[in-house]
């Protein structure tokens, strides 16, 4: 329905979008040939009014004598399904005010400002059309402020650092920003929400990192090339969605999906892409038993492969990783990783007959590509590479980008850059035409474009499980899912069970290890310990991580706080059966877990829990494993210990 359409000339307007519920509202201001826009939500402030502008180079801001030509807001309503992830049906329903702006000067440039104001978020993009001035145009600067509450809390990581998003959360005030941080961006503010400020449809621009601006304003710090410019692009051209996520509570926050809304479905058919459980020649090498490059102590050998592939069938998992199989990766690999060579196996790898030997026993391989951020080394075998795993049936590829910088066209840029996300998109299209699925390591942000390009399964980017050993608190992974995990998938690495390794201490009790795999959604999701740890030391507990789904119906968030904990159940995609992972900082904690979110009937539920005496340094292992009959009446108390949690598996009897 539209509620108003208008033709006028107007220097100076004010017009106001109402969410669906009517109490989210967003305004649009004229005033003075600038644009600005502000939003409440009960008539309580969340953004203050903040400018909206683009510059373009060569060109004088767009400031001049600029009118608004016309206006109109639309109401629309749709449930979009996706084909995997963490809930099947997402609410996607809005209301659209599109406001189109011309200048009244001689230049007569035009632009438009599209907005959606949901429920729970408020989304925007600047779109150049065509006009005759010009047909390609090079992004100087996008001036997006996000005005919020100075005194409001933030949980950031640093933009522009040689470990791009590995980096681990702190908190401070919005006032107290020094640099460029990441999005998402997650705000407590002074009166009571929570926020999430992020990008969606991230493609051919550079990303938006947010900084503190002159005016002490949140405002966008889009990702330069290594020309000094935004983005060079052609007309017609519409940026990202500029995000802001609403919520009253953390726990609340991370239900919030607008940004698969903003993305477009499919336009082809993506049936054959499915989830993926897998082990993989990996953490062996992390622990220094194995290594990447060939010799004596060489992981990826066929003989190792095929014993894998073995481990795999007796697990019931169902894919293999194998990292260090090509050339390449000879002594410095950061250094030299301008050779790798993606179609060419070290002598003791067979990849044909690795993929036989896997095809007969009904195992995935996934495929690995390392580039080390040498991009034009890998687009010149891109298509050849993937031509090479496609023959010889390997449907999955984990791809990595190590390194501060990327080096494309020549160039070192920043793998946030427009350049980078031209590149990462590139190579989810082209897997997508061989039917390849992809878990990106060292990404560019999610931004939602697995709802249009399923195959990209899984993202890296964030600090994961190969920093501990020093690097990782308890308190991360209760942070990641209120920041990082808003932007979809992670590949964390989970079940790493061998916690006392003296290469690799883990930071977390075994229980733990299993509630990853509920609390750290991703599309390919990895068992990453050795398999013969699972299997002679800790085969009760693996069942859980044989068990857990990677495709889910519905998740219900249950209860958290940021970097504090998080507990969320979710529903299989094909059973009736129910699965809950709950995570805690280094604070133990008792908690009740209410199961009225389970259909009607009775399950049986395994209940894997931190001892009494459990704990992250002293007794990692300390675990109990009790199983019962529940219902949606009953509630379970349970305890985490210090750098614990707990998974519970509820199957339909
Ligand atoms: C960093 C990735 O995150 C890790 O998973 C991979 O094993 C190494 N790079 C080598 O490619």
């Amino acid at each position: 329905m539209t509620w108003w359409v208008k033709w006028f000339q107007k220097d100076e307007a004010e017009k106001t979008i109402f969410s669906p519920d009517g109490r989210t509202k967003c305004q649009f201001i004229l005033k003075n040939s600038q644009v600005f826009y502000d939003v409440t939500r009960d008539n309580k402030p969340i953004v203050k009014r903040s400018r909206l502008d683009i510059t373009i180079s060569g060109e004088e801001p767009l400031h001049n004598r600029l009118k608004l030509i016309r206006s109109r807001s639309s109401r629309h309503q749709e449930m979009i399904e996706m084909l995997w992830g963490e809930d099947r049906y997402i609410n996607n329903t809005y209301t659209e005010g599109v406001f189109y702006l011309a200048e009244a000067s001689k230049a007569h440039r035009i632009y438009t400002i599209r907005f959606r104001v949901f429920d729970n978020a408020v989304a925007f993009r600047y779109e150049i059309p065509p006009q005759p001035k010009f047909s390609q145009v090079v992004i100087k600067d996008e001036l997006t402020e996000f005005n919020i509450d100075l005194n409001a809390s933030v949980w950031q990581i640093p933009a522009y650092q040689p470990d791009r998003y590995e980096y681990n959360y702190e908190r401070c005030t919005v006032y107290d920003l020094k640099n460029s941080v990441h999005t998402p961006l997650t705000i407590k503010t002074p009166n009571g929400f929570y926020l999430s400020i992020h990008e969606a449809a991230l493609y051919d621009y550079g990303s938006m990192t947010i900084k503190l601006n002159h005016d002490q304003i949140l405002s966008s710090d889009i990702t330069p090339l290594s020309d000094g410019s935004k983005a060079h692009v052609n007309l017609p051209f519409q940026t990202p969605w500029r995000l802001v996520m609403i919520a009253n509570s953390a726990i609340e926050l991370t239900t919030n999906r607008t940004m698969y809304c903003l993305n477009d479905p499919p336009s082809e058919d993506f049936s054959w892409v499915e989830t993926l459980k897998f082990i993989g020649i990996w953490w062996a090498m992390y622990v220094g038993e194995w290594t990447w490059a060939p010799g004596e102590r060489h992981g990826a050998t066929t003989a190792h492969a095929k014993e894998y592939i073995d481990a795999a069938v007796r697990l019931g998992i169902k894919g293999l990783l194998i990292e260090g199989w090509n050339e390449g990766w000879e002594g410095d690999w950061l250094e030299n990783g301008i050779n790798n060579k993606f179609t060419v196996a070290t002598k003791d790898f067979d990849l044909p007959e690795v993929a036989r030997y896997a095809a007969a026993k009904n195992i995935e391989i996934v495929g690995h590509h390392e580039t080390v951020g040498f991009i034009d080394n890998y687009e010149n075998q891109l298509e050849d590479a993937y031509n090479y795993y496609a023959a010889n049936n390997v449907h999955y590829i984990k791809t990595g980008y190590a390194g501060s910088m990327i080096t494309i066209n020549g160039r070192r840029e920043y793998h946030h850059s427009q350049l980078g996300v031209k590149h990462y998109q590139k190579t989810v299209e082209l897997a997508a035409k061989k039917k390849i699925c992809l878990d990106i390591h060292e990404p560019i942000k999610g931004t939602g474009i697995e709802r249009t390009w399923p195959n990209l399964l899984s993202r890296e980017g964030a600090r994961g499980q190969e920093y501990e050993g020093g690097a990782l608190q308890p308190s991360h992974a209760c942070l990641l899912p209120y920041t990082r995990l808003l932007s979809g998938g992670m590949d964390y690495t989970n079940g790493i069970f061998d916690i006392k390794n003296s290469v690799k201490r883990i930071s977390t009790t075994l229980a733990r290890q299993a509630a990853y795999f509920v609390t750290i959604y991703s599309g390919m999701a990895m068992a990453a310990d050795r398999p013969f740890i699972y299997e002679e030391r800790f085969p009760k507990v693996f069942n859980f991580i044989r068990e857990v789904p990677t495709n889910f119906e519905r998740s219900v968030p249950l209860a958290g706080e940021i970097g504090e904990y998080y507990i969320v159940a979710r529903k299989d995609r094909y059973t009736p059966n129910w699965y809950i992972g709950g995570v805690t900082n280094g604070t133990g904690r008792r908690v009740h877990v209410n199961l009225d979110f389970l259909d009607e009937g009775s399950y049986y539920a395994t209940i894997y829990t931190d001892s009494e005496d459990a704990h992250f340094r002293d007794n990692p292992f300390g675990i109990n494993i009790l199983e019962k009959h529940v219902g949606r009446s009953d509630s379970l108390d349970i305890y985490m210990a210090p750098g614990g949690g707990f998974a519970v598996s509820l199957k339909k009897i």
